[in-house]
């Protein structure tokens, strides 16, 4: 059922939380789909509603700072200075667990995602809760994540007993994680806060190569992916005006050269990069909606959101290659 934020039906989704039940929920990234992180039985509910593998780990997510000490033994003064400067807010710190959290929750991983949301309803929902929250994205595994509570009920509205709707998601792009869990500050996924802002509280981070090992299970080359093929290309020109029809072409700004596509999607008119995020995954719902064979994405500038708009849309065009 899709109700409206309210106390009243945070209440009722608390209250289901402390029952073992899972509720999805608005953060200022994507919506989640929550369950009592202290509860692996809620927990293993996670991975069969979005039919997860087991071995793809959850982010915890919880009220404040000083939650760090509950849920992690070694904080690096690193990280704590991540925390206090950034959360609220989209970065995810992966830190040595304690064992209050079960290993459902981290696929067997020593270590532990945590973070502090910035969005008031996913905050009073943590507060009522009285529990840390385990919330993957919440989305059938692989799809696009949802930026609205109509993009959750599209897919898992008959396998969550409450999403709560708090309106379009301010970011719309999942978390940056930053992994402190073995020495060096690692960077495992571009996401809200830039690279760049994380570098200048903790200096320069590992930044792990999108084709080597895969260090996270979740860091998987095909993810985030319409069911529609993607192509990331340089520029709308080297699209051959053949295979511009029944296509559509996706882009951050306004641009020459579209003719033909069936459709033309400008994720910002002013080419805004935080605002084409926002706008991105809507964006490639809409065009599996639409119906066009393929789509060509035109590459972001790689600088701020824009890094991780790339990430997303080189793993939508890595989706046939799995
Ligand atoms: O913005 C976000 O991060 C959203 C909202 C709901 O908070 N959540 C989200 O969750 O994107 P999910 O499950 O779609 O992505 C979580 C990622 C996975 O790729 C997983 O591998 C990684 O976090 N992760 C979780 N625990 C980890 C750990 N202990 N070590 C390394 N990576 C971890
Ligand atoms: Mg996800």
């Amino acid at each position: 059922m899709l109700t409206p934020a309210s106390d009243s039906s945070i209440a009722a989704a608390a209250a289901l939380l402390r029952d073992g039940e899972c509720v999805a929920f608005p953060t200022e990234t994507v919506y989640g789909l929550g369950a009592d992180a202290t509860n692996a039985r809620a927990v293993a509910r996670i991975f069969s509603i979005k039919q997860r593998p087991s071995f793809d780990p959850l982010i915890v997510h919880v009220a404040d700072a000083a939650a760090i000490a509950e849920f992690a033994t070694d904080v690096p003064p690193l990280a704590r200075a991540l925390a206090d400067a950034l959360w609220p807010g989209p970065v995810t710190i992966v830190l040595p667990k304690r064992d209050v959290i079960p290993d459902i929750v981290t696929a067997g991983l020593p270590s532990v995602a945590l973070r502090v949301p910035d969005h008031p309803v996913a905050l009073a929902l943590i507060r009522r809760a009285s529990r840390p929250i385990a919330a993957p994205s919440a989305n059938p595994f692989g799809y696009v994540s949802p930026t609205c509570a109509e993009h959750v009920e599209s897919h898992l509205g008959g396998l969550v007993p409450l999403i709560l709707d708090g309106g379009p998601c301010r970011v719309g792009l999942e978390s940056t994680i930053v992994s402190f869990s073995s020495g060096m500050p690692t960077l495992l996924r571009q996401g809200g806060v830039p690279q760049e802002v994380i570098e200048d509280i903790v200096g320069p981070l590992v930044v792990l190569d999108r084709d080597g090992p895969i260090q996270a299970p979740g860091h998987l080359p095909s993810h985030y992916a319409p069911r529609v093929p993607l192509s990331v290309i340089t520029a709308a020109a080297v699209v051959p005006v053949v295979d511009r029809h029944h296509a559509a072409l996706l882009s951050i700004g306004p641009i020459s050269n579209s003719a033909e596509f069936e459709r033309v999607v400008i994720l910002s008119p002013t080419g805004d990069l935080e605002e084409s995020a926002a706008n991105l995954f809507a964006a490639m719902r809409d065009l599996d909606a639409a119906g066009v064979a393929h789509i060509y994405a035109i590459a972001p500038p790689l600088r701020g959101i824009g890094r991780a708009i790339a990430d997303r849309l080189q793993r939508a065009a890595s989706r046939d290659k799995l």
